[in-house]
């Protein structure tokens, strides 16, 4: 069942009614200020880091849900009040549309002739959050109504917010100026920042203290001042304050007024002190104010806004005979990279904001989806990520996106994490030529007097792997691998202790052979990189320590149908068909395939195939099977959860994404794409009441074929599915690669396939690139034309003149 529609010429979701399984949301922001928004208006905002500078109140589990904040409007007409985004009255609309576009969300709602749509957007370069409300009278005779704004203001720390009532009920502090609400709370420091909301009209009226709003024992859903059409002109003292405006408009049959509200953050130099504690600097906010003061310039902004994404997706393009297809690649899969980029895993409907720092395999991993829109940036983030390496080689697990630091509490010792690095660089040299990255001079540990360039971080990367080497010569797996939850070394944890904040002991001898297969596929490119910048006997150096560790795995890391996942800390094999419980781990499977592992004898096609035997389901392939159905001290978290759910044989969309690769490589189009479309969000629209989650972005995790509610997903928007899926389907599947001295085409694609059209914009260049597949294959260039001359190769030389290059590639 849908609940909506894709509008693909807007670049839009379309959401029909506001009973959607499960509270589908956008984000706003591209730069430092950011929101949440949700079909009905709920979520909050937040200035660069969402647990430190919380700007709106937000109550994560809420009941009822999605009702614990948000930019709220309510209409009050002749005694009838109701939302025009539904929430938080829930009176029933005669019409209701929620648009979530690029970067902005449209709700329009109507009721008894009054037709209400609100646009939300955070302008480019703008710390602040636009509310265009348009109000149509739609009937054929005179309205008067009164129109109230709300939002409730956090008080900055949103830990401290959920916790410190003690403290917080005394510490609000607003100020009032017109139509604008300053809220202006100290937080513990003097920092000069504050927030205001205003609106580009004069009000009737004003409250900013939420008891004074909404009545002591009252709800969002029916505040006592909206009750009556009448403000309280309250002037907040502690507790918890709030800006709410009310305007009187009258409106003649077929008349629009329309009215743009400014949720803004300010944050003044420390020196710039306030004049005294009751009144701020607020020039800036003046000027934020007038930038927004008529509708005309809040639509100029909301086109530069849209002109942005359509820049940012003309990069990688997409014509093939799949409309589904079509969207993810071209629209939702690349928005929901940058989205990625932008948050990491810190805010979502299942983050809280106040939870993790930036990972560093998951920032790495993040880079491979939006590298080909923001290569600027991306050079930015590698080197931020580099500068917490440690001069081992290991990585900080995670780090606070305001201080760039690495955090001490969870520490590193996740031994996939350095590997991520190279991975990250090898792709952005790819997509833009700069080998210069690899001079940069970058600190270990953010200690500058360490520094060392970048390419001997990456050889640390590389080192760290075969410097921890455990008794099959396979890697060390630390505290975790790419899988947080298969605790390998956690038996012997003190009590209390979490794998998070363990340290990993002396003697701990479980094995990984996932970083087997990811030392072999990335330390491949990682030898290409080196003979590429001149490092020739680094890269020969690598090969050989590449040789062996294929053939650790080939002799320890191969169960006789597929690869092994571990070895425990005993010595005993994860992930075999020795073990009673968790015989096959889909991990080690893409990861070693994906290295080349199998591929001359046989088995990885071997393995591939029991991939789909006992992984296989309708809805993706699980991450284990049999799942484990009780704890196994020796195995950890990931026992711990109920049989089909997360890591335990959930179906990780993540790691879906390396079978499709492995397939692509073994040459199995077919499959490849099958297992793309069984997750794919456009593909799982028909089907949303059982997945719940919105339909145009990636969940983490879709519940796996033993859990009781099989097909369900969760933990949408902030996942590494993003970019791998990206990679996946415009790489391995339609095989359009970045490369060093070009783009390589090398499709593995559905026979039935007959043509599709890839336009890629490549370091200023631009490529049509038309492929034709006359004979029905799934793989193999057999010709390759730019400009209507042959490529000596199946790479599209990099011309490097800025102009359009027409490229025609027959498959065969
Ligand atoms: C989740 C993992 C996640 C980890 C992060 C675990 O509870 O199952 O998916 O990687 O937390 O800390
Ligand atoms: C989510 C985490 O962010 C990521 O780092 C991890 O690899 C996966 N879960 C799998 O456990």
């Amino acid at each position: 069942m849908q609940y909506g529609y894709f509008d693909d010429a807007r670049k839009e979701y379309v959401i029909t009614t506001e009973s959607t399984p499960y509270p589908w949301i956008n984000y706003l922001g591209t730069q430092d200020y950011f929101s949440l928004i949700s079909n009905t208006g709920g979520g909050y905002s937040f200035y660069k880091d969402a647990k430190l500078r919380r700007i709106t109140r937000f109550r994560y589990n809420n009941v009822p849900l999605d009702l614990g904040g948000g930019r709220y409007y309510y209409i009050y007409d002749d005694k009838d009040v109701w939302s025009p985004g539904f929430a938080p009255v829930k009176k029933k609309l005669d019409r209701y549309e929620c648009r979530h576009g690029m970067g902005y969300t449209k709700i329009t709602g109507s009721r008894n002739n009054i037709e209400t749509e609100i646009t939300f957007f955070v302008p480019i370069d703008f710390n602040g959050e636009v509310h265009k409300v348009v109000v149509k009278n739609t009937g054929d005779s005179d309205k008067n109504i009164t129109l109230f704004s709300f939002v409730e203001w956090c008080l900055w720390n949103a830990q401290d917010d959920q916790t410190n009532f003690q403290r917080n009920f005394n510490t609000g502090e607003v100020e009032i100026e017109g139509s604008t609400i300053y809220h202006k709370t100290e937080y513990k420091e003097r920092r000069n920042h504050y927030a205001f909301f205003s609106v580009n009209a004069p009000v009737t009226g004003f409250d900013s203290d939420r008891e004074s709003f909404l009545g002591t024992y009252n709800g969002f859903d029916n505040p006592e001042a909206v009750l009556e059409g009448k403000s309280r002109n309250s002037v907040a003292d502690g507790w918890s304050p709030i800006a709410s405006h009310s305007l009187d408009i009258s409106l003649k049959p077929g008349e629009t007024k329309e009215l743009v509200f400014i949720l803004g953050y300010v944050e003044n130099a420390l020196e710039d002190k306030w004049e005294s504690k009751n009144v701020i600097n607020k020039t800036k906010a003046h000027k934020m104010l007038e930038e927004f003061a008529t509708a005309e310039k809040a639509d100029e902004a909301l086109k530069r806004l849209t002109d942005y994404w359509d820049d940012l997706l003309s990069r990688y393009t997409l014509v093939s005979g799949e409309d589904k297809l079509n969207r993810m690649v071209n629209i939702w899969n690349q928005y929901q990279c940058m989205v990625t980029f932008n948050l990491s895993r810190s805010a979502s409907y299942f983050e809280s904001g106040i939870g993790r720092g930036m990972g560093f395999r998951d920032s790495n991993q993040d880079l491979l989806g939006f590298l080909h829109q923001i290569p600027d940036r991306a050079r930015e983030r590698i080197i931020d990520l580099a500068s917490t390496q440690l001069e081992d080689g290991g990585a900080y697990h995670q780090y606070q996106p305001l201080t760039k630091r690495g955090n001490d509490e969870i520490g590193g010792n996740f031994n996939d994490d350095p590997l991520w690095l190279i991975l990250a660089v090898v792709a952005y040299v790819k997509e833009t030529g700069d080998y210069s990255i690899l001079k940069v001079s970058t600190p270990f540990d953010n200690d500058e007097s360490k520094a060392a360039p970048l390419a001997e971080h990456l050889k640390r990367s590389f080192d760290h792997v075969i410097n921890n080497l455990g008794p099959h010569g396979l890697p060390l797996i630390g505290r975790a691998d790419w899988n947080d939850c298969l605790n390998l070394n956690c038996f012997s944890m003190e009590p209390g202790e979490s794998f998070q904040t363990s340290t990993s002991k002396d003697g701990r001898v479980a094995e990984s052979v996932m970083i087997a297969g990811m030392f072999v596929y990335i330390g491949k490119e990682y030898a290409e990189l080196m003979k590429k910048s001149g490092s020739v006997e680094e890269s020969i150096r690598a090969e050989k320590e590449i040789s062996r560790m294929e053939k650790a795995v080939m002799e320890h890391g191969y169960d006789g149908e597929w690869f092994l996942r571990a070895y425990d800390d005993f010595g005993k094999k994860v992930g075999s068909k020795e073990c009673e419980e968790g015989k096959i781990f889909i991990e080690s499977q893409g990861l070693c395939i994906m290295g080349g592992l199998g591929l001359s004898d046989g088995k990885a096609i071997q393995a591939l195939d029991a991939v789909e035997e006992r992984l296989g389901t309708k809805y993706g392939l699980v991450l284990n099977n049999p799942a484990f159905t009780k704890y196994y001290v020796e195995y950890g978290e990931i026992s711990t959860y109920p049989a089909g759910y997360k890591e335990n044989a959930g179906i990780f969309c993540h790691n879906n994404a390396w079978i499709m690769c492995a397939e692509a490589v073994a040459g199995r189009g077919d499959k490849a794409f099958d297992y793309y479309t069984r997750i794919a969000p456009a593909y799982t629209e028909e089907y949303s009441e059982i997945h719940r989650m919105e339909p145009y972005v990636y969940s983490q995790m879709v519940a796996g074929k033993d859990a009781k509610r099989f097909g369900e997903a969760k933990n949408s928007w902030l996942t590494g599915t993003a970019s791998w899926n990206f990679v996946a389907i415009t790489q391995y599947i339609l095989g359009i690669k970045p490369d060093y001295d070009g783009i390589l085409v090398d499709p593995a694609i559905p026979k039935a396939w007959d043509t599709y059209q890839v336009t890629r914009r490549f370091r200023g260049d631009t490529y049509k690139i038309t492929v034709k597949n006359p004979e029905h294959v799934s793989k193999g260039v057999k010709s390759l034309l730019v400009d209507g001359k042959e490529a000596a190769s199946a790479v599209i030389p990099y011309a490097g003149d800025g102009k359009v290059h027409e490229v025609t590639v027959t498959m065969g």
